[in-house]
């Protein structure tokens, strides 16, 4: 894959008015979101509930690419058509999770260090054969007394970068993720700190791993106040605090932002979107959307609850929620929309 190539796919991931949809649950993971709906984590289902997701009419008019599990990149519609085929017919380009989880970090109580850079050349070149064309690593930063510790922001913004140095050689675009938890009582200034902290440690780990900024995308969680805390930020707050950070950590040549939702309500996690396109229109170096997985499939899922007879209100529901991102991520969203058709 040519340089120029990557920067193309770049660029692609995050053309204007669309975003990405991260489908990509671990087989744990999925289970959590079946079980709110009573339906049995099997293969069958896991294949059966992506094929509604995948096969939504419209879907690539505002999703650029959607991020699989392993498992999925090689599972097949009901047709029989592979997948990652459905996606390119849509104009959708595949992605693949890469990392192997979130590991109890040694000797750091309570915090985590994400896996997977084992094979995982291997596994990337194995990847690009099977069709992925970007990949995702996502690390955790937990907020709490005396977390996160330097230890912590250290080795995930090292591993993030050894991870997206490895992508590019295999020839996969990589979104590096740093999450910083919403859980937890902190506050939105707490958050904001914490944040710059984080993308700081990750920018200069990217560097110092020869990474080229305009071939990634940056997937990181907005600046908010922690779910439990009594005082709730405004949404015109966290977008400017989530800006504000953005601009002071992350260099212009990264190719573009997507933010992930980390259990914001479907709504909110548009609307905070929405407003950070508005007020900072024509005054931001890189193009600012999203990579939802909860905030884009939660209204879905509960249509769908497994039954066949659901899956057209199901992708109604998905298509709906993917047009009104798009739209937040031109800053042309408005409540008022949520309740025409
Ligand atoms: P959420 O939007 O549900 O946080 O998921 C995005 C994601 O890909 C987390 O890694």
């Amino acid at each position: 894959m040519s340089a120029n190539d990557l920067a193309a796919i770049a660029r692609a991931m995050v053309a204007p008015g669309k975003g990405i949809l991260a489908a990509d649950e671990s087989t744990g993971t999925i289970e959590k979101r079946f079980q709110s709906i009573d339906v049995a984590n099997t293969e069958e289902n896991r294949r059966a509930y992506r094929d509604m997701l995948f096969s939504t009419r419209g879907l690539g008019d505002h999703i650029s690419g959607v991020i699989l599990y392993d498992e999925t990149l090689r599972q097949k519609s009901v047709t029989g058509t592979p997948f990652v085929e459905v996606m390119s017919q849509n104009g959708i380009l595949p992605g693949i999770k890469v990392d192997t989880g979130a590991k109890d970090l040694p000797l750091c109580p309570g915090e985590k260090i994400t896996e997977g850079l084992d094979n995982l050349p291997k596994r990337c070149s194995e990847y690009v054969k099977l069709g992925a064309k970007f990949a995702k690593w996502r690390a955790v930063i937990d907020i709490g007394r005396d977390m996160p510790s330097s230890t912590c922001i250290a080795a995930n913004a090292h591993a993030l970068a050894r991870y997206a140095a490895i992508c590019l050689e295999a020839g996969l675009v990589p979104i590096v993720e740093p999450e910083v938890l919403m859980d937890g009582d902190h506050s939105i200034e707490r958050c904001e700190e914490v944040t710059e902290w984080t993308l700081n440690a990750v920018y200069e780990a990217l560097y110092l791993n020869r990474v080229v900024l305009e071939h990634t995308v940056l997937k990181p969680s907005m600046v908010i106040s922690g779910k439990k805390c009594p005082k709730q930020a405004p949404v015109d707050e966290v977008a400017a605090r989530t800006v504000r950070v953005l601009k002071r950590s992350v260099p212009a040549a990264v190719a573009g932002i997507v933010f992930l939702s980390g259990g914001q309500s479907d709504e909110v996690a548009t609307a905070h979107l929405n407003s950070m396109n508005q007020q900072f229109k024509g005054n931001l170096p890189w193009p600012l959307s999203f990579s939802y997985g909860r905030a884009l499939q939660q209204p879905a899922l509960k249509a769908w609850r497994g039954a066949a007879a659901n899956v057209a209100a199901a992708q109604a529901a998905l298509a709906h929620r993917a047009k009104m991102n798009g739209l937040a991520s031109l800053g042309r969203y408005a409540t008022a929309l949520e309740r025409q058709g």
